[in-house]
């Protein structure tokens, strides 16, 4: 290299971002992404900064991180089964307890084959890549999650992404695409920053006459929404037009992992096509044990599925009361998102509720959608009536202390 030429810095293209952080902390704020959870008490419960905090910002919907037929199950396979499969499932990968997980999860949705993946965000990256693919057309909301998205981005087929829920935007581009051409529509059941629900129903109909394959992503309604707790494919009675429902592992079923349930007979071919399936250690049989548990106790949850909503709907009407501007008119699942004016106003309010002992998540751009700033709280049926009137407290002192309400 001739003097006086600098090598390119590759960490440059980074620097917004390190200093958008530096401005952020250097006033002594918390940094909001990198709390450390000292011991975890129960689904709702925490030490953070020493100190007793309620937790409402986990996705742990249905509250079993806790149950103890969950946890017994998973001990046990650990002691019969060991720490780690060491390989993939189409290897040495596959155990008992993986085809026990798959069983669970064709019962829980009444659906003839399953497969478990590692990941919720390697079964979107696996099945959106695999199924569509040069030529073919994939019609998908703006808002989607990453996953989707790099599955999208994996694979070869276009890509026609529409406005947020706007049900005539996505029947115009499903119209444009050439006739004869492979068509995956893509939808969430429920999109996490704001906690809204796709208008499914009009969706999967037109998505149907239009003559495409349905991926509904059920990550944050599994457990709760529906009156089985399959989604809101059940809610709203299409669970026969949907070709593929997509979920996770890390949010009601309380642990870690993904999967692919679906009807489709030449289903079973994903598991020799699909990259992030077929090159990737499986699960260790611990997990599976514990989701397998957990997937069956959520078939009898109804109890626990009228509790959140109710705690969902109290938090709602409580914040709205005192004046918060929310992400949606009402409750329409069990993520409440509160706008915050600006991502400095956001991060002060994060840290006066951490104070008050309470852990919601802060959500900020490119992750939001419309450049917002959202503190996203996220019930559990585990709450009791009183914790939600807490932290109800809670975000009164804090509102008034940093001027929001
Ligand atoms: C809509 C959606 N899909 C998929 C995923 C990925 O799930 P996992 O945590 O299992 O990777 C998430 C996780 O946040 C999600 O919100």
């Amino acid at each position: 290299m001739s003097e006086g030429t600098s090598t390119p810095d590759l960490f440059s293209k980074f620097d917004p971002l390190i200093e958008q952080r530096r401005a952020l902390l250097e006033h002594g704020l918390t940094d909001p992404f990198s709390l450390v959870m000292e011991k975890v008490l129960s689904p709702t419960r925490a030490i953070c900064n020493g100190r007793d905090t309620i937790l409402l910002g986990t996705y742990n919907y249905m509250g079993m991180t806790f149950d103890p037929d969950v946890i017994e199950a998973g001990k046990q396979a650990l002691t019969d089964f060991g720490t780690g499969t060491t390989g993939s499932r189409v290897l040495n990968g596959t155990y008992q307890g993986h085809k026990e997980c798959e069983e669970a999860l064709k019962e829980f949705y009444d659906m003839d084959h399953a497969m478990v993946f590692s990941t919720g965000y390697l079964a979107n990256l696996g099945i959106i890549s695999a199924i569509a693919g040069k030529g073919d057309y994939i019609v998908l909301d703006i808002d989607s999650h990453a996953s989707i998205w790099d599955g999208c981005a994996m694979g070869n087929a276009e890509i026609v992404p529409f406005k947020h829920n706007d049900i005539e935007a996505m029947e115009k581009r499903l119209k444009r695409i050439p006739e004869g051409a492979g068509k995956l529509v893509v939808i969430e059941g429920v999109y996490s920053m704001l906690g809204d629900v796709a208008p499914l129903k009009e969706m999967v109909r037109i998505a149907k006459e239009n003559g495409a394959m349905v991926l509904v992503d059920e990550a944050h309604s599994m457990g709760f929404i529906g009156k089985n707790g399959r989604g809101v494919v059940e809610d709203v009675d299409v669970m026969d037009d949907v070709d593929f429902i997509i979920g996770t592992f890390s949010k009601s079923v309380g642990t870690v992992g993904g999967f692919c349930v679906s009807n489709h007979p030449k289903f079973e071919i994903m598991r020799l096509v699909c990259r992030p399936y077929v090159f990737t250690a499986s699960l260790p049989p611990s997990v599976v044990a514990t989701a397998a548990t957990s997937i069956r106790k959520l078939m009898h949850g109804s109890n626990k599925r009228a509790h959140l909503w109710e705690n969902s709907r109290n938090l709602h009407q409580g914040l709205r009361d005192l004046g918060f501007q929310l992400g949606t008119e009402e409750a329409q699942s069990a993520i409440i998102a509160v706008i915050m004016p600006d991502l400095e106003k956001g991060a002060a309010m994060w840290e006066a509720l951490l104070h008050e002992g309470l852990y919601v998540n802060l959500a900020r751009p490119p992750a939001t959608p419309a450049n917002m700033t959202l503190l996203r709280c996220s019930l559990c049926a585990e709450h009791t009536e009183e914790e939600v009137r807490t932290i109800l407290g809670m975000f009164e002192r804090a509102g008034k202390a940093i001027g929001i309400i």
